[in-house]
């Protein structure tokens, strides 16, 4: 049953022909009310999708809602919170990259999605958690300049041969840094036949105990499709929502409860409704930044399909 602002959202949505993602992070309130869910990957090629709506209202942190603009610059993409801010993606600036390009001239920049526009605009190519090996081998360069999460770096780099030169120094993610081998050892206990499924942005030691390391788009397919029953989920707390709402006769639990992207939940219904109405806050990206980015961000979209 939809509350009254989410019927509001609804009609207004209706009203504006426009279009609501969400990230697999957001609260399950907002999930209920967007026309797409998924991880970052999804998000990206659902945004690259976009034919009939002119009015996009992205529920996620900053640079996925960038991301959309790029790929979208005729639409107008609005953020609810605008303080909605991927704390990681600051963490490389375009600068840093300029620097290590002239020190590595062989090598090729494959960046995560969670990074500004700007950094994007210094890259040969994106990758998510969902195809990061995949677009790393589609490389012609054996050397790779690759940031700023180091963990995904460690991920990549046990699969491939090529020479992974992770940038900047300690790229990381508060919120999966908070996973210790020792949560395993205290859930694995509780749930003996529960199978552990980790997120790429995780510590490599937390990584190595998983029964399988995937994006968030990953875990929802694995938990879906594999015959086990019950599963312990190394990610942000919502993700579960989504899981026991879509695939409710298999169960899950946190690895930790307090695994919660503070940003991702900036958003509230309330300011999905002011989105809709006052249609802000616009996201903006400087037109040579978006042409410049935009190559690598379709580069990486074609070597997923
Ligand atoms: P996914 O692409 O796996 O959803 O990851 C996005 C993210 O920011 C994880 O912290
Ligand atoms: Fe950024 Fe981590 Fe939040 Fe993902 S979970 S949006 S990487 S801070």
């Amino acid at each position: 049953m939809l509350n009254e602002v989410q019927k509001k959202i609804l009609s207004l949505k209706k009203e504006k022909n426009a279009i609501i993602l969400a990230h697999n992070y957001q609260p399950e309130e907002i999930q209920l009310i967007a026309d797409f869910i998924g991880d970052s990957l999804e998000l990206c090629i659902k945004s690259s999708e976009i034919k009939d709506k002119e009015l996009v209202i992205f529920c996620g942190v900053d640079f996925m809602a960038e991301t959309a603009a790029i790929l979208n610059q005729n639409k107008k993409i609005i953020i609810p919170e605008i303080a909605a801010e991927c704390p990681m993606a600051h963490m490389l600036k375009s600068e840093e990259i300029v620097k290590q390009k002239e020190k590595y001239p062989n090598a090729k920049v494959a960046l995560y999605v969670n990074t500004l526009a700007d950094a994007k605009a210094e890259a040969d190519i994106l990758v998510t958690s969902s195809n990061a090996v995949k677009v790393v081998e589609s490389l012609e360069s054996n050397q790779i300049l690759f940031g700023p999460d180091n963990n995904l770096a460690k991920f990549v780099d046990a699969q491939t041969d090529k020479e992974i030169i992770p940038i900047p120094d300690g790229g990381h993610c508060y919120v999966h840094k908070m996973f210790h081998e020792g949560d395993i050892a205290f859930k694995k206990e509780e749930y003996p036949e529960a199978k552990l499924i980790i997120h790429p942005e995780c510590d490599k030691e937390v990584q190595d105990l998983g029964d399988a390391v995937l994006s968030t788009g990953g875990m929802i397919s694995y938990v879906k499709n594999d015959s086990g029953k019950e599963f312990i989920i190394g990610t942000e707390v919502d993700l579960i929502t989504r899981i026991n709402r879509e695939v409710p006769e298999k169960t899950t639990y946190p690895l930790l409860d307090d695994a919660i992207c503070k940003t991702m939940k900036l958003h509230t219904l309330e300011k999905v409704k002011n989105a809709l109405e006052n249609e802000e806050y616009v996201v903006k990206v400087d037109e040579k930044i978006a042409k410049k980015s935009l190559n690598a961000i379709e580069r990486m979209i074609e070597v997923s399909k």
